[in-house]
Formats: structure tokens, sequence, C-alpha cells
């Protein structure tokens, strides 16, 4: 099968694609033949090793030296079950599925396993493959750090978003608001008509206005670019309030009742995919070069199979 092999860490061009050996799943596995997968900050992270001090040791340490020791890079799919192993209950062949394979890696590529009780579900009934695999990376990490603000015990929180047009931040507007909190968002000029698509107008323009100077208190702040001046922002909240951020040590978990929820979420309208703009596979150099320049707007989509 072909996949795209991360050959060290580096600038995009260290990605080549590469005829590899098919994986076959073992008695708990599904074999999934990828239709999308998509192009993360986090892969873009790990490709060019791009962390600060002491954590790139770390980080050397966990994912391999001089170049990633699972080369398959990719944490995200949607796409086909081919076969299953002789234990599996709950798939069968045919069904279309979404996932995330977190540390495992693996999905920029034509096939991949997984465990049948790991984060695999059915895909939303009314996504398309691009649609389905849009939603996780973003949404899986805005329901992490939200509900650890335990926005699902607050009745009508005032939450502010910074960094609000990002795949993290463009879903955490849309699971806040399915929560009822009364949603301000805070993102760039470039942003401010996918806010409104969103059905969001309650906006700071970082590049227009100082968002400090507002006389409002949130009683949950997330900042989900980590950009933000952590000891500043949390003067914003009011008595009680939450302050978290994808920026830390802090590592959101993978989760099947998370995919669950968002294929509910998606189903009933209350959550949109938004794509910036679709790769195939064999643009993933350009796809990485795009989401390197830290200004795309919700999610970058790399196309693997054909439907
Ligand atoms: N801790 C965890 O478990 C975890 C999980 C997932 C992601 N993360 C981290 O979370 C961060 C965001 O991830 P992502 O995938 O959402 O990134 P992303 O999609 O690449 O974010 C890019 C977006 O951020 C906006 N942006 C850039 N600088 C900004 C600023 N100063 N203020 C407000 N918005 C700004 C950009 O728009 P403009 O340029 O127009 O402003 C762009 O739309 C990454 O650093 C990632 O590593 C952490």
């Amino acid at each position: 099968m072909k996949a795209i092999i991360c050959t060290k860490y580096g600038s995009p061009e260290v990605l080549e694609i590469h005829e590899v050996e098919k994986p076959s799943p073992r008695e708990n596995e599904l074999l999934i033949r990828v239709i999308a997968t998509a192009v993360n900050s986090g892969d873009v992270r790990v490709r060019g090793l791009v962390v600060e001090g002491f954590m790139k040791f770390v980080m050397q340490l966990v994912m391999g030296f001089s170049k990633p020791k699972k080369p398959i890079l990719g944490t995200v799919f949607s796409g086909i079950v081919e076969s299953i192993g002789k234990n599996v209950v709950s798939f069968k062949t045919g069904d279309r599925v979404f996932g995330m394979t977190g540390f495992q890696f693996g999905t920029y590529a034509e096939y991949l396993t997984i465990g049948e009780k790991s984060a695999v579900t059915p895909m939303p009934q009314n996504a398309n493959f691009e649609e389905a695999v849009s939603l996780i990376f973003g949404g899986q990490t805005a329901i992490y750090f939200l509900e650890k603000a335990k926005i699902q015990e607050r009745k009508n929180p005032k939450v502010l978003i910074i960094g609000s047009t990002g795949a993290v931040g463009t879903s955490a507007v849309q699971i806040a608001d399915f929560y009822g909190a009364l949603v301000s968002a805070v993102c760039s000029s470039r942003g401010e008509t996918l806010m409104k698509e969103l059905g969001f107008s309650n906006v700071f323009m970082y590049d227009k206005e100082d968002f400090m100077q507002t006389n409002q208190r949130y009683d949950i702040i997330f900042d989900a670019v980590g950009k933000c001046d952590k000891q500043k922002i949390k003067t914003l909240l009011s008595t009680g309030g939450v302050f978290k951020s994808v920026e830390g040590l802090d590592v959101a978990s993978e989760t099947k009742e998370q995919l669950l929820f968002l294929k509910k979420l998606f189903e009933a309208g209350k959550l949109k995919a938004v794509i910036d703009k679709t790769y195939y596979i064999d643009e993933v150099v350009e796809a990485h070069r795009y989401v390197d320049s830290g200004r795309k707007k919700g999610n970058v989509i790399l196309k693997i199979g054909k439907t």
C-alpha cells in the first residue's frame, strides 16, 4: 500500500510517499481503508520537531531521536471497514467509520488497523468522508478542555474562546454554544466572516482592538491557540471562573465517547464541519506547508483513497 513516510524531522519535504506492507487485522481489530485524513497542527509539530526547550528532548525520547519511530504520521481518519478480526462484534465489512489513532499515528496511509474498542465509531450518517474527518482533532480537544472546565455543569456560562478560527477554536465555539454558553470569540479580522457563517457575532478582532479592555467577566476562558498571556487573561475571569489552555503539559485524550458526541452534534445540525482546503495524497508537502503557516481556518483535509 501507499503511505506517507516522515523520513526525518524537518521541513515538509521530509515527507515521501513509499510503498509499504499492508497491515492485517488481529483478532480484535478492524482493517480500515482510509478515505481521508487531516493535516493537523499536531502533525506539523511532530514532523518539524517544533517544541521548546526541555520538552524537545522529552519528545525525542518518546518519538525517536532523529526521526519518528512511527514513520507514518497522522492521527485522524475516516474510511471504510475492509475486513475484521475474528473476535470483532460491533463492526462489519463496509461500515463507514471515523476515528483517532492518537500516539499510534499511522493515518497517512491507504490502510490502517485499529482495535474495536479504541476511538473508532460509525461516521455521522449525513457526513461525507471529508466532513467526518474534519470534526475529530479540534472536536475532541475542545470537548476535553471544556469538560475539564465543567461547562456541562454550568447554566448559560459566559465563555471566551481565544483563537476561535483554528481547528480547536471552531469546534470550541460551537460546542460551547451547544452547552448554552454565551460565547465571545477572539480571532483576527481574517476570521470575521467565518465566525459570522458559524453564527457568532460577539467577536473581538485582536488585530483591530484590545479585548483586554472589555468590562465583561467570563466563567470560562479557553485559549484554543495557546498564545495569550495567562496571568493577564485570568483578570477577566468572574468569581469561580476557570481558565484552560491548549498550551502546557495537559494533553487531550481521545475516546469513543467523544466521537459519538461529535457524531450526535453533527447529525443534529449543531456542529458544522469547517474545511479550509483539501489536498490529495501526492500534495502532502504543500498541505504541510500551508498548515505550517499557522493561519489555516478550521481544517486541512488530505484525501487518501477513492470512495
Ligand atoms: N494540549 C493538547 O492536547 C492540544 C491538542 C490539540 C491542539 N493543541 C495545540 O493547540 C494549538 C491550536 O491547534 P489548532 O489545531 O486549532 O491550530 P490551527 O488550526 O493551526 O490554528 C490556526 C488558527 O489560529 C489563529 N491564530 C493564530 N494566532 C492567533 C492569535 N494570536 N490569537 C488568536 N488566533 C490566532 C489563526 O488565524 P489568524 O492567523 O487569522 O489569527 C488560525 O486560524 C496548537 O498549538 C496545537 O499544538 C494542543
